[in-house]
């Protein structure tokens, strides 16, 4: 079986379909940030810097403190000890473990109506900012990709761990 898989790759037919990318153009797809912080770009920024970013690019939606609008977009501020209760309340601050894969979404979907167009030092400023909204980081507090692995989501260990053996997980 193996050997056939690589017979088949020797032989690849090509199909003049395309071009291979550039370097630029595969550093400019591949935005993945993991858990702990591997792919973060080098930046950094602080809910001071944050607030008039949120105000002028994400308020519309998720409303001025981070509320959310009923039934249209989720509230990204609050719900906190309300997961286990008939009535979760799922935000940032109360269902997100990691503080990098928020980054990361921030940075590939959101403003959900023109996606990735921040830029890096903005996505750090507006994830602080919406940190510092749900009591997790200070107002001056400068997150960086250095330090924002470090900051702990209090919902960090509300996850159970996928225990299938071919599934290498961990906390
Ligand atoms: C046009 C409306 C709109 C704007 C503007 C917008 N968002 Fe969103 N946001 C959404 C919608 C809809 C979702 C749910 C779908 C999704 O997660 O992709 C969402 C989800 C999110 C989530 C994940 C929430 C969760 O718990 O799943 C975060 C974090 C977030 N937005 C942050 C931001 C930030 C920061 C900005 C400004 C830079 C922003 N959004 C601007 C509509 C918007």
């Amino acid at each position: 079986m193996l050997i056939s898989f690589a017979a088949f790759g020797q032989q690849a037919p090509g199909y003049n379909l395309g071009r291979t990318p550039t370097p630029d153009q595969i550093r400019a797809a591949d935005i993945t940030v993991l858990p702990d912080g591997t792919g973060l770009p080098a930046g950094q920024g602080n809910a001071v810097a944050g607030e008039p970013i949120y105000k002028s690019r994400c308020a519309v939606c998720h409303g001025p403190g981070g509320e959310g609008r009923k039934g249209e977009y989720p509230a990204l501020v609050g719900g906190r000890g309300t997961l286990a209760t008939a009535k979760p309340v799922k935000t940032v601050g109360s269902y997100w473990p990691y503080a990098t894969t928020v980054w990361d979404h921030i940075n590939r979907a959101m403003p959900f109506n023109t996606p990735h167009v921040l830029p890096v030092n903005d996505v750090y400023a507006v994830t602080a900012w919406i940190l510092y909204l749900n009591g997790i980081v200070t107002r001056d507090q400068q997150l960086s990709d250095k330090t924002l692995p470090k900051v702990v989501m209090p919902n960090r260990n509300g996850f159970v761990v996928d225990s299938r053996p071919d599934i290498k997980a961990k906390r």
